[in-house]
């Protein structure tokens, strides 16, 4: 019996939450390890949409759910989101859900500087959440993050303290921001402080305890391998590692212990944020009304910011690559219905480079933006996928789409999701059978 994680294979947004849950109603913990509140994680069970951005997906129904310590934790947005869930009925306990107790914060300082630094880059800027996630980060590997079980010592801080705000203050006042105030930071950790810390805990302990017990655990990922700090388009990518390797260094749990890797793409391409997409379709011509159509029909638009997706054709050199780099094994694709009623669909299977085809994606930004997709078109069909639930509801077209996909990328397909609701799943293999 396999533990499962499930990564993105594109740049986000592929419809983890769905997957995530349907996986989740039979494992005995749910695990995230990467990321923070940026991610975007819908959920649709029966009338009600859950939208999670840094609880685990388990959390809806009950499941012990653990932030594990690869996660950046905002405590005043946990706050929120537990309230927000608890509104609908959805209560997090210290049994149902677990927080690292060695999890970096991340502070109201980080969310300043990462939209200070948005704002000043202009053309050149990341398009981030603003959520703090890249600041938090980069104070966790300089070593000068607070952390969790910090929040236990608030009176033993002022070592911490000096190093962050040594640290602060001079990229402050570059911006022409005053330096931290400190006794307001502590006094809003401290208001803050017994909240989070009834739910931490050495969590590598649990996971390690569940593991012994033959424990079925799923881990769920955030963001994209395309958005990955290294095998993503750099600089255009979040600050964590979203491949599966990741999972086991952000839960405290060995390599060993991470088994089927479930990575999801959608039967098409989006991206919100700035960077490289090599098949977009967008300008005032036929590819920009064919982006809107795949924009309007799979209702793209950020969970977390609400910023319109960017959309293009399926492209199987980067899915390719993602399943390398992040360890899938299979893939489930998602929104196959957003490609219904088109006369023709276009797989991209290489890029032209300076006369040349290449079968992977460069890793210098000046060849990202000279590649040029090659594409495979295919016929379209025009019967509705919505709602499929085994090959037998799919047009034969749709079913040659899926296989052409799946060789191209060299990794089977595990899963076809066709609507929102979990129920609307076609299984072809089950990651937790393996
Ligand atoms: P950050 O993670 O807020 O630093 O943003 C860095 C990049 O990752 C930006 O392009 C964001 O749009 C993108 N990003 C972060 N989280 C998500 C997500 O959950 N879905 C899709 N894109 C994301």
């Amino acid at each position: 019996m396999a533990n499962v994680a499930v990564i993105g294979a594109q740049w986000g947004d592929e419809g983890k939450g769905k997957i995530v849950d349907w996986l989740a109603e039979r494992a005995d913990m749910v695990v995230r390890f990467q990321g923070g509140h940026n991610a975007g994680h819908t959920l649709v069970v029966g009338e009600n949409v859950y939208k999670l951005s840094l609880l685990p997906s388990g959390i809806v129904r009950g499941t012990p759910s653990v932030i594990g310590n690869g996660v950046v934790l905002d405590p005043w947005a946990l706050k929120a989101e537990i309230e927000r869930l608890a509104a609908q009925g959805v209560t997090a306990t210290p049994e149902t859900l677990r927080i690292a107790d060695n999890c970096a914060l991340i502070l109201p300082f980080h969310r300043d500087l990462d939209g200070l630094r948005e704002d000043a880059s202009g053309a050149g800027k990341i398009g981030t959440t603003r959520r703090g996630i890249g600041p938090a980060y980069e104070d966790k590997v300089g070593r000068r993050a607070i952390r969790v079980c910090d929040l236990a010592h608030l009176d033993d801080l002022g070592p911490q303290l000096d190093r962050l705000t040594a640290h602060h203050d001079a990229l402050r006042a570059g911006f022409g921001e005053p330096p931290i105030d400190r006794d307001t930071l502590v006094a809003e950790l401290r208001a803050i402080a017994d909240f989070v810390l009834q739910f931490a805990r050495p969590v590598w302990r649990d996971l390690n305890l569940a593991k012994e017990a033959g424990k079925r655990i799923l881990f769920e990922g955030a963001q994209g391998v395309l958005l990955d700090i290294d095998h993503g388009t750099y600089p255009f990518v979040t600050s964590s590692n979203t491949i599966a390797g990741s999972a086991a260094g952000g839960s405290g749990l060995g390599p060993a212990a991470v088994g089927f890797v479930l990575g999801i793409a959608k039967a098409y391409t989006t991206r919100v944020g700035s960077g490289p997409f090599p098949t977009e379709l967008d300008g005032d011509g036929p590819d920009g009304a064919t982006g809107e159509r795949l924009g309007t029909r799979g209702y793209e638009f950020g969970t977390v910011t609400g910023r319109k997706r960017r959309c293009g054709w399926f492209d199987a050199v980067l899915v390719r690559q993602s399943a390398a780099v992040g360890g899938i094994t299979g893939i489930a694709l998602t929104k196959i219905d957003v490609l219904d009623g088109f006369e023709e669909v276009k797989i991209c299977t290489g890029y032209r480079l300076r006369g040349e085809v290449i079968d992977y994606y460069p890793a210098h930004a000046a060849d990202q933006a000279l590649v040029e997709p090659v594409y495979e078109t295919m016929p379209g069909w025009q019967e509705s996928t919505a709602g499929a639930r085994s090959w037998a509801d799919l047009p034969a077209q749709a079913i040659k789409y899926i296989r052409r996909v799946e060789e191209l990328i060299r990794c089977p397909v595990a899963l076809v999701s066709t609507s929102p609701e979990r129920a609307d799943t076609i299984l072809v293999r089950d990651p937790f059978a393996d």
